[in-house]
């Protein structure tokens, strides 16, 4: 079975995915499908994307990129992206055959050139921000799926979830 590399991010119009290491909007449907997209699955994220969380997500493979966090119970703790790939599939063996990058800039951008599919959430604004999601030739992927949502009283922004895969 082909392995599916993913990011799974939100980004706004100017390519702005976090300030102050936190989330810089609070979209709580988008909350939702991140966690329904993620569950049962390897997740792959930055030390700081882990501390920003703030705990293991439940009912995931936590993998945590970083040289200076010792392993904590629930997380597994790998020092580079290729250690954090081959624990993602140590545990997908049988399983999965999905690794979900979430994030933050770094793992996004060391990643670029591995992932198969993106499932991205673009949120219709302008904003400030310290963290970006790089530049990706998204010409070489193929749209197989948008959602649009629209701003109410829970949710600042409108934000579009599309889905894009490569062979
Ligand atoms: N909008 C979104 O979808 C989204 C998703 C995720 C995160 N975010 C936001 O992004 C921000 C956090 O992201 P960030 O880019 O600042 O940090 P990050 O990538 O989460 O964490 C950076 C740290 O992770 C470790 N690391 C990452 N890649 C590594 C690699 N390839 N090799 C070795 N170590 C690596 C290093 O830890 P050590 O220093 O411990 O070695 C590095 O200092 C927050 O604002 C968060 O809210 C947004």
């Amino acid at each position: 079975m082909k392995e599916i590399i993913s990011h799974v991010v939100a980004f706004s119009e100017n390519l702005v995915i976090g300030i102050d290491n936190k989330l810089p909007w609070n979209l709580p449907k988008d909350l939702q499908h991140f966690k329904n997209y993620t569950i049962n699955k390897s997740i792959i994220m930055g030390r700081k994307t882990y501390e920003s969380i703030g705990r293991p997500l439940p009912n995931r493979n936590n993998i945590v990129i970083s040289k200076t966090l010792s392993n904590l119970e629930g997380i597994y703790v790998c020092e580079s992206l290729d250690d954090a790939l081959n624990q993602a599939r140590i545990l997908n063996k049988n399983a999965q055959n999905e690794i979900v990058m979430i994030g933050g800039a770094r793992v996004f951008l060391e990643s670029a050139h591995l992932v198969n599919k993106l499932v991205l959430t673009k949120v219709k604004c302008n904003i400030d921000g310290d963290v970006f999601y790089p530049r990706l030739d998204f010409q070489k992927f193929t749209l197989e799926n948008s959602e649009e949502y629209k701003q109410d009283d829970l949710h600042a922004y409108d934000f579009t979830i599309e889905v894009l895969s490569k062979n």
